[in-house]
């Protein structure tokens, strides 16, 4: 177990990635661990249910979402915190003509949390802007705005890898490769702002021209001395490469079938090509997948995305642990007397 981190200030909303600074993610990830831990126990697991039953939670997610959604429906109910959930934007009064703004206003007149994900670019951030207008605001939580950020995923995606590299000296020093449709996947441009917080960190961008990724993140990352390459195909560069988080074209973006004009070859974790990778390296997916990892990967020891994916579930966890500020005594418990 790392040591523990200085009491790090509790979160209230969680909607761009660039306010966090290193302790805050070292603290993050220290209490992923914990609540990992204890979780596997039924005693360490009835603790972690008594914690906040007395909280509810909104669950807005009316963009397709099948882990996001999942994972934190389960992480509220780990922490025993009831959900309320729309799903399906025709069964909300939007469709009478309300406002965004009233919608949100409303759910937050019920519950102590709202998580969102909307298929508009920036509404998170409007939701955050309102509830800090109002008198009785609740935390925003977002969970995946438009093509902009997601910044969970990056949280989770930053314990994976440095999970995964205990035993290498943590993120620090690494070449990690981002790949795939760098311009349309908002996973990538939240994990892209994390990445100021580790040292000597390089970035290879290993994408076709057309999904490139966005000149801002390439300037958040020159502000940030982060350097970075951009790389057209993955064969180049794969012997380099300590970590390749892999990510699916975002077809349903398209406007004239640009995903269609993609050389897959060029963008894919195949059986073939594993033989050219560092023996230490990790591949990462945020998933959903499509034909960029092939299912005979998924036995290989660095495929870790599965993995990934449940750690997705214990981030979310210490996240509303930290906004209900329920942290410390998580911190507290002894886990050495489960054992
Ligand atoms: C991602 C998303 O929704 O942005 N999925 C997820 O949350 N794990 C990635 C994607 O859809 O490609």
């Amino acid at each position: 177990m790392p040591p523990l981190q200085p009491e790090a200030a509790p979160l209230f909303h969680v909607i761009d990635p660039r306010v966090f600074d290193r302790a805050q993610l070292d603290d993050l990830c220290d209490l992923t661990t914990r609540v990992r831990l204890l979780a596997k126990h039924p005693e360490g697991a009835r603790f972690l249910l008594g914690l906040l039953p007395d909280r509810r939670a909104m669950l807005y997610f009316v963009q397709p979402s099948t882990r996001t959604f999942l994972s934190f429906n389960n992480a509220c109910h780990v922490l025993g915190i009831r959900t309320s959930e729309i799903r399906d934007p025709s069964t909300s009064s939007e469709v009478k003509g309300e406002s965004f703004e009233d919608s949100i206003r409303t759910f937050s007149s019920y519950v102590d949390v709202i998580v969102m994900r909307t298929p508009r670019s920036g509404e998170a951030a409007r939701a955050a802007d309102l509830m800090n207008r109002i008198p009785r605001p609740v935390p925003i939580i977002n969970a995946g705005s438009g093509q902009d950020q997601h910044p969970t995923q990056a949280l989770l995606d930053i314990y994976t890898l440095d999970r995964s590299f205990e035993e290498q000296g943590g993120i620090d020093g690494k070449v990690i490769g981002l790949m795939g449709d760098l311009k349309r996947g908002r996973t990538v441009r939240s994990l892209c702002y994390l990445m100021k917080n580790y040292r000597n960190v390089r970035l290879v961008l290993i994408a076709p021209e057309q999904f490139a990724l966005e000149p801002d993140i390439k300037a958040h990352l020159r502000e940030n001395n982060i350097p970075f390459v951009d790389r057209a195909r993955l064969a180049d560069v794969l012997p380099d490469l300590d970590a390749i988080y892999v990510t699916r074209m975002q077809s349903e973006w398209d406007t004239a079938g640009e995903t269609g004009r993609v050389n897959y070859a060029d963008y894919s974790i195949t059986s073939e090509n594993l033989g050219r990778m560092k023996q230490t390296a990790v591949i990462m997916h945020p998933l959903p997948r499509g034909p960029e990892i092939a299912p005979a990967v998924d036995d290989d020891p660095r495929a870790v995305y599965w993995r990934q994916e449940r750690n997705g579930m214990w981030m979310r966890v210490a996240i509303l642990l930290k906004i209900f500020r329920a942290d410390g005594v998580v911190r507290d418990f002894d886990i050495s007397a489960l054992n």
